[in-house]
């Protein structure tokens, strides 16, 4: 049928409607009538909770099932050809089979729903930077999340044109209803029936059984990294899972910065700070991912592909991140928050007090001394990045922005300093391909192990993690004098006392300040066995009130503990075998030279 003026989209569109069967099928317009009748839709049905319109305007609460509250980092695959093409960081299951396997799951998965079809562009329309994919799914959920959280609708098709090219994304939360069935609050299948596949070499996303984040918003994570960062490897671009902000000094001058860490580790807190240095500033491009591509002058350009913000709930204060809670206060979507008795959102931390008695995410009974927690760890809020107060001017350029810095982090409790700054692009590669983190409620699983997590990537990446590391040397040498500076921070540390060492947050203006001064040449670091540290005074930590010792602590060479760091990083290169590049294997050896 001719669903759309592209006929490949209006095959596949009729492919997948003969085996799921849906009831209907609505092409997206991307228009706000259509987010309103979505919203009417959710809320009519009893899913969706309306908050109080004077408070919150043109807000909504959803809560979803307690087995579907973030990313199934188990349940994803990378199904390449082969399995040493996913490489040993991925889960991988053979093409054919995992295809058979989700068919057989796909056969009427849509009966008594919607299918909808939206066509969707990462980054700006029209940048030469942005790709087109189109989701189809069952969840008019994802329908409002994906209006806010990419381009979407009729502009994106009349780009696409008659033979555009796009990646397919086929999402169902795999709940079909029977004749009369009432629709549960959340729909999606039990976790042994999820998956969240990735075709890489047919540029293919097929999601079955989640509704939340990053598992059924397919432009995020699914498209915009794992198969970006296969497209980048092909096309010699970079797709990473990092903030993009800029940084002005006081004498005016800018500074971009893009950042990686993992999942739940403060991307969107840094994106958007409040310094508490007088005279910078700090405004956000991005605060999840960042597409970069070498522009004429030989600098590299970040593009934040994405239009929304899907940010971390529990934590968000006036104190830790105001601009994020401005960005919330009007036309977002609150998954998994604390309801209150007059129609707001609450969550742990949020730095008001918590509602004598609310509604918590699991939809029970809750008062603050029940001794559970109100809202999910993972708890979120959908929010157009639009109404950042702080959004940089620039944050749709579609040339994007020149890169001064690349941060990598991780949360690491002890032996990794406040900052470290890479002796070489090769050093500064090894530091991102080594990160370690504590994992985080961001992912189905435990919290607070430490693993490696390379580049911030490990769940993101959709090719070999070694054939990644590679890509990195040849995009520093093909960059040269031009590449950004490399530092890797950890605002983390905690004391024997299990207490945080640095204050972090808008505090951490002050480590983005002595970057920006190392960017300028200053002579204000020492040369280390692990890599360029700040000498004493450089960081500007007046007013922080911080133990006598404090900083040294946090710029100290942890010689014992950088040792047990190269035998982990060791053992972790092993996975990679010949797939490792031989400069990352020298710069660890280098590494344990250096520490004696
Ligand atoms: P994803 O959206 O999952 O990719 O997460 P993210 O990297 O954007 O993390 P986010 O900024 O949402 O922060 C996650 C958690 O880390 C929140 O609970 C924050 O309060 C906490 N956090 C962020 N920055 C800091 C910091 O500088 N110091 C400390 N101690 N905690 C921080
Ligand atoms: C992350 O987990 O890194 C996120 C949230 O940004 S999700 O969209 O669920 O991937
Ligand atoms: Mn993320």
């Amino acid at each position: 049928m001719a669903h759309t003026a592209n006929a490949k989209l209006n095959a596949w569109i009729d492919d997948v409607a003969k085996l799921t069967k849906p009831a209907a099928i609505v092409v997206c317009d991307g228009s706000q009538a259509e987010y309103d009748r979505m919203q009417k839709l959710l809320v009519d049905a009893g899913i969706g909770i309306p908050l109080d319109q004077k408070k919150r305007p043109g807000c909504v609460l959803f809560r979803s099932d307690p087995s579907d509250v973030a990313r199934v980092e188990d349940r994803t695959y990378i199904a390449s050809k082969t399995k040493d093409e996913a490489g040993p960081t991925n889960n991988w299951i053979d093409p054919a089979e995992l295809k058979k396997t989700m068919t057989g799951l796909y056969a009427g998965c849509m009966a008594g729903r919607t299918m909808y079809v939206i066509p969707f562009s990462m980054g700006p329309l029209g940048s030469p930077i942005s790709k087109i994919g189109v989701e189809l799914t069952d969840s008019p959920y994802v329908v409002m999340n994906m209006k806010i959280m990419t381009r979407m609708g009729a502009k994106v098709l009349e780009r696409l044109g008659a033979a555009g090219e796009f990646v397919p994304c086929l999402h169902t939360v795999g709940k079909p209803l029977a004749a009369g069935e009432k629709d549960t609050s959340w729909p999606c299948a039990p976790i042994e029936k999820k998956y969240i596949a990735h075709f890489p070499e047919e540029r293919t996303i097929w999601s079955y059984g989640s509704g939340y984040g990053g598992n059924a918003l397919l432009g995020k994570k699914c498209f915009a990294l794992r198969i970006a960062s296969v497209q980048a490897r092909d096309e010699g671009w970079l797709a990473e899972h990092m903030l993009i902000l800029a940084l002005t000094s006081p004498q005016g001058k800018t500074y971009h910065v893009a950042a990686a860490f993992p999942s739940a580790c403060g991307k969107t807190n840094l994106a958007m700070m409040q310094p508490s240095l007088p005279g910078w500033t700090v405004k956000t491009l991005g605060d999840d991912i960042a597409w970069m591509r070498i522009g004429k002058d030989g600098r590299l350009y970040a593009v934040n592909p994405e239009a929304g913000f899907f940010g971390v709930a529990p934590g968000t204060s006036a104190k830790s991140n105001p601009h994020a809670l401005s960005t919330c206060t009007k036309n977002t979507i609150f998954t998994n928050c604390v309801l209150t008795a007059d129609g707001d959102v609450w969550w742990e931390d949020m730095g008001v007090p918590p509602p004598a008695k609310g509604i918590d995410w699991e939809g029970k009974a809750w008062t603050p001394d029940c001794g559970r927690k109100g809202a999910h760890p993972n708890a979120r809020f959908t929010a157009p990045a639009s109404q950042c107060p702080v959004i940089d001017a620039r944050w749709e350029d579609p040339e994007g922005v020149p890169i001064d810095a690349f941060l990598f982090g991780g949360r690491r409790p002890s032996t990794i300093p406040l900052v470290n700054e890479a002796l070489s692009w090769e050093h500064g590669v090894f530091m991102g391909s080594s990160t370690g983190s504590e994992t985080t409620a961001a992912n189905i699983g435990a919290v607070g192990v430490i693993r490696r997590d390379p580049f911030a990537m490990l769940p993101f990446c959709g090719y070999n993690m070694g054939d990644y590391f590679a890509h990195w040397l040849k995009i520093g040498a093909k960059l040269g004098k031009k590449a950004p500076k490399v530092f890797f921070v950890n605002w983390f540390r905690k004391d024997g006392n299990g207490k945080f060492m640095w204050p972090g947050y808008g505090d951490n203006s002050r480590v983005l300040a002595y970057i920006a001064e190392r960017c300028e040449g200053k002579d204000i670091a020492t040369k280390t066995a692990i890599g360029w540290l700040p000498k004493p005074g450089a960081i500007d930590v007046s007013g922080l009130g911080l133990p006598a010792d404090g900083m040294a602590e946090l710029t100290k060479v942890d010689t014992a503990g950088w040792k047990a760091e190269v035998d982990g990083v060791a053992d972790f290169y092993k996975k990679f075998g010949n797939r490792l590049p031989k400069a990352l294997s020298a710069e660890l050896d280098a590494l344990k030279q250096r520490l004696g």
